[in-house]
């Protein structure tokens, strides 16, 4: 059974002129940090990747260093504990799968790094899914125990609750915290997190085009130019 269709939003992003915004980019960490980041790992991301993109290196070196990691195991094979480095990668909230589910009523909150590529949809549909909880199922609906009605999660029964709400976060750019201004800082953010090297590709495109275009002028001019005498 499908989900509802996800409405079609204008994202800013998405925009072949456009680049993420780093002041989206802050709060979509700040909300998956604060809000999601206690069920779902962002396995593919380490600290330095946020350098530049939305942090500055002091602030990735600090927040870095509040978690503790392992350290590879000395001559007599004892492993203990180092702060984190900007190398290091964010840390999942469960040691295994198997403990994500104990703490799930044994659903497996999916990791989060490439879920916007992952899911049909992408972004308007994390974003609707974040934003698309109704307060009572609809009428005749039914929804299995331990679950909750969403209409844009295929089978309508998924085991996250609604976990956004006016105000959860307190934004340090003080940008209203609302449901929807949250939902879509975050699925900006995971967009990132799924291609940080968009900006990268946007501006080589654009590049491209402008050079081969510039070529193109050019060699018509010299076509046209060589053949003025035969004419
Ligand atoms: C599933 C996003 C917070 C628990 C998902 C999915 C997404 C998502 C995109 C996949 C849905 C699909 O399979 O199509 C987020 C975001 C969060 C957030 C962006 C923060 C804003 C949380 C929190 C919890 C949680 C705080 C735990 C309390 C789960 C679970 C699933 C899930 C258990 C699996 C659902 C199922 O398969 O039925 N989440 N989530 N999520 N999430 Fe979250």
């Amino acid at each position: 059974e499908e989900g509802l269709h996800p409405t079609k939003y204008p994202w800013e992003h998405e925009k072949f002129t456009k680049t993420f915004d780093h002041q989206t980019l802050r709060r979509g960490f700040q909300v998956y940090r604060e809000v999601c980041s206690s069920c779902h790992s962002l396995n593919r991301i380490p600290w330095r990747s946020l350098v530049g993109s939305s942090h500055t290196v002091d602030e990735m070196k600090a927040m870095a260093e509040e978690n503790e990691y392992d350290t590879e195991p000395n001559d007599e094979g004892e492993i203990e504990k180092r702060p984190g480095k900007l190398s290091d990668y964010i840390p999942a909230p469960y040691k295994n799968d198997e403990a994500a589910r104990a703490a799930n009523n044994g659903a497996l909150p999916p990791d989060l790094s490439l879920m916007v590529k992952a899911r049909h949809g992408g972004c308007n549909y994390i974003f609707s899914l974040l934003t698309g909880y109704p307060e009572e199922p609809p009428p005749g609906a039914t929804v299995a125990p331990g679950l909750n009605f969403n209409p844009y999660f295929p089978g309508t029964g998924i085991a996250m609750a609604r976990v956004l709400y006016d105000g959860l976060v307190e934004y340090e750019d003080n940008t209203p915290a609302t449901t929807s201004q949250m939902a879509k800082d975050v699925v900006e953010f995971l967009n990132w997190s799924a291609e940080p090297e968009m900006d990268q590709r946007k501006k080589m495109g654009i590049a491209t085009v402008v050079i081969t275009s510039a070529l193109l002028a050019l060699s018509i001019w010299v076509k046209r130019y060589k053949w003025v005498p035969i004419k």
